[in-house]
């Protein structure tokens, strides 16, 4: 017997509009969107007051497992994702061991069987010597990659692949979608050079300033136009790549981060190392240049860059302290507290979170509210009001940099193929989430345009 859920008159956010209606789920996927309110089914959630949206995808986390998990696992960030109703993630390879072998990606995939309550992804790193396996990594059955990831720039975790020759050789012969880390590293190095006495963390923006970033990006969107290779840039964090991206279109998208559209420099004195990340943050300019670039759709999607430290950690002397910062529980409330404010609404939201992260990595059955899609689905509360507190976070390092900000606009119910993952504040403990399918047939972002 099939098992139906119906969520009953939800104002419900689809692709053309958003509209107070039913919706049937069967066996894990969306059956109608119109269905009548006395339709039977097994389970009735009733959603009138609430809006429905096609859950979260988040294209960039730091899950630290395996190697890392004093800061997270695959269990609590997962388990974080669902209290942030982000039902499907894909994950950056600076684990330890990296995921820079296919044997590396099937192992990691196994242990997310395991442990994830919802969706997962991993990409594939890029060394200097890895060529092979990033080429088997896209024709291997069974163990299957949103893309390759460059860190074009160093980050945590010792991966710097800037050798041109390298580049080209990857750019040139892999087949899967490629995605980098853009910061130039002899831009830093030398801006580190040039400053002398002790350091402070506002000095981060120094080092990790806006020629690296720019310089980064051109080069690989150089790379990417030359070689015609699917390629997208993680967090831009500077007005001018937003200028330069919005003169780019196939083969290359791009996506912002959190932090960089809710802080800037002005934000280390308040928070110090906690705002440290890379790339670093900018100024109150590049900030507003990016929500601008956001609206006209030079940055197509928003992802969180989710790289949990401890406190501990976090409070070292910078520069010994790690850059990152965990966001997977706030990004969704973050932008909903803007739909709020009227600076953008649910349907960009669902373009930017949901459908265009889809899109973007070939994700099949994801991202929309239709029929023949998958049941991962997040109700939010939009009246539902309350600080963000470091206390209620589920990411294992148990803080956040919004500490104490008073957002209004809460998911309360997260569904991961029409299975309850996150509800009246708690969160699934079984493995529920699946891995993402990707069919790079379908040609990405630009291919699908609608
Ligand atoms: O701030 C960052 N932290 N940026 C990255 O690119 C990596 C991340 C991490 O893994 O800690």
């Amino acid at each position: 017997m099939p098992h139906r859920i119906l969520i009953r008159d939800a104002s419900v956010v689809m692709p053309e509009e958003t509209a107070r209606t039913s919706v049937l789920v069967e066996d894990g996927q969306i059956l109608g969107v119109d269905a009548p309110p006395h339709t039977r089914a097994d389970e009735v959630v009733e959603a009138a007051g609430l809006h429905l949206l096609p859950g979260v995808i988040d294209d960039q986390v730091h899950f630290r497992d395996p190697g890392l998990t004093h800061k997270e696992d695959l269990r609590t960030g997962s388990q974080a994702c669902a209290a942030g109703g982000v039902t499907s993630f894909l994950e950056m390879p600076n684990t330890v061991p990296q995921t820079v072998t296919v044997g590396a990606l099937a192992d990691k995939l196994a242990l997310a069987e395991r442990r994830c309550v919802v969706n997962y992804g991993f990409y594939m790193g890029a060394t200097t010597d890895n060529l092979d396996e990033l080429c088997r990594a896209g024709h291997t059955p069974g163990v299957s990659a949103p893309g390759i990831k460059i860190f074009i720039g160093s980050s945590t975790g010792n991966m710097l692949v800037d050798d041109q020759e390298c580049l080209e050789a990857i750019f040139a012969e892999t087949t899967l979608p490629i995605t980098a880390h853009c910061e130039d590293e002899s831009t830093v190095r030398s801006n580190r050079e040039r400053l002398n006495g002790p350091l402070s963390v506002h000095d981060h923006s120094r080092i990790r300033d806006h020629r690296a970033a720019v310089t980064a990006t051109l080069r690989a969107i150089d790379l990417a136009r030359r070689h015609r290779h699917r390629f997208h840039v993680l967090h831009v964090s500077t007005a001018e790549e937003v200028a330069i991206l919005a003169q780019q279109g196939d083969p290359v998208t791009a996506e912002a981060c959190p932090h960089h559209l809710f802080l800037d420099i002005s934000d280390y004195d308040r928070l110090g190392t906690l705002a440290q990340m890379n790339p670093s943050l900018k100024t109150a300019d590049d900030r507003a240049a990016l929500w601008r670039g956001l609206k006209a759709g030079a940055v197509q999607i928003l992802a969180t860059d989710h790289a949990p430290h401890t406190l501990e950690e976090k409070r070292a002397p910078y520069p010994e302290s790690p850059s990152g910062i965990p966001a997977v529980e706030v990004l969704l409330p973050l932008m909903l507290n803007e739909v709020n404010r009227g600076r953008c609404t649910l349907q960009d939201l669902a373009k930017w979170m949901s459908d265009g992260p889809a899109r973007i990595w070939d994700i099949v059955g994801k991202g929309r509210i239709e029929p023949g899609y998958d049941a991962d689905l997040v109700l939010v509360d939009m009246a539902e009001e309350r600080e963000v507190r470091n206390e209620r976070q589920l990411a294992r390092c148990g803080w956040s940099p919004w500490h104490g900000t008073r957002l209004q606009g809460w998911p309360v119910r997260t569904f991961v193929g029409g299975r309850t993952v996150f509800a009246s504040g708690r969160v699934a403990t079984e493995s529920l989430g699946r891995a993402l399918v990707f069919d790079h047939e379908r040609g990405g972002y630009w291919a699908t345009a609608t």
